[in-house]
């Protein structure tokens, strides 16, 4: 019987990006995001996004491998109390991009970008949004190469109820960005 490979033997596989779907996430996707308990402090957090999604305010986007499972996923919220984030019907906000670890660098981050920014061009949505903490080099530069741009810095202070019910508070300078799609 062949054994099946773990996740750092995926990207020895030469076409293992062929092995992966960009689609909506599911209701039984929920427990994946949680990566075997690293993000299990945001279950509320993804579950009301969740619930925004079924109301058609949000978008959440999946990567799938074949065999392996999610192993990324991208949100975009249509709509916001903050409307320079979102507003409805031309701005976008984007949050909660990640990767598993073993699977970046290898384009798919950028790949997943390029779907979800193409699924708001149907939309007629004309701007994306984005806040990136200022340490987070490595995606600035992801965001900057697929055109996004910094418009001004984001105090970047948020709370959440965490899965004990506890109120958890975030504290990280940001970097406000956006993209005019179709440019
Ligand atoms: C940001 C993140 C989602 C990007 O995902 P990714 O799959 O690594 O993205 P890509 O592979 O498309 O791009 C990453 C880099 O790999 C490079 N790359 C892409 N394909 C490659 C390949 N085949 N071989 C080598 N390098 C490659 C890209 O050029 C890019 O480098 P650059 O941005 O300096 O030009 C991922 O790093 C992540 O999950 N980070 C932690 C969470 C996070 O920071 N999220 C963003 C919050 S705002």
């Amino acid at each position: 019987m062949m054994e099946q490979s773990t996740h750092s033997q995926v990207k020895q596989q030469p076409d293992w990006l062929d092995q992966v779907i960009i689609r909506r996430l599911r209701q039984s996707d929920l427990p994946a995001l949680e990566w075997d308990g690293e993000y299990t402090h945001f279950r509320a957090i993804y579950q009301n996004a969740y619930e925004r999604s079924l109301m058609g305010q949000s978008v959440l986007w999946v990567a799938e491998h074949q065999g392996h499972g999610v192993i990324g996923q991208l949100f975009i919220q249509l709509d916001s109390d903050v409307s320079e984030l979102a507003d409805g019907s031309e701005r976008a906000y984007l949050h909660a991009f990640r990767i598993r670890p073993e699977y970046r660098c290898e384009g798919l981050g950028s790949f997943m970008m390029k779907v979800v920014e193409a699924d708001l061009v149907r939309r007629a949505f004309k701007v994306v949004t984005l806040n990136i903490t200022q340490d987070n080099h490595k995606a600035l530069r992801l965001y900057k190469r697929l055109g996004y741009r910094v418009t001004g810095p984001d105090a970047g202070q948020w709370s959440y109820p965490d899965h004990n019910g506890v109120w958890q508070t975030v504290n990280e300078p940001s970097w406000r960005m956006e993209k005019l799609l179709g440019e």
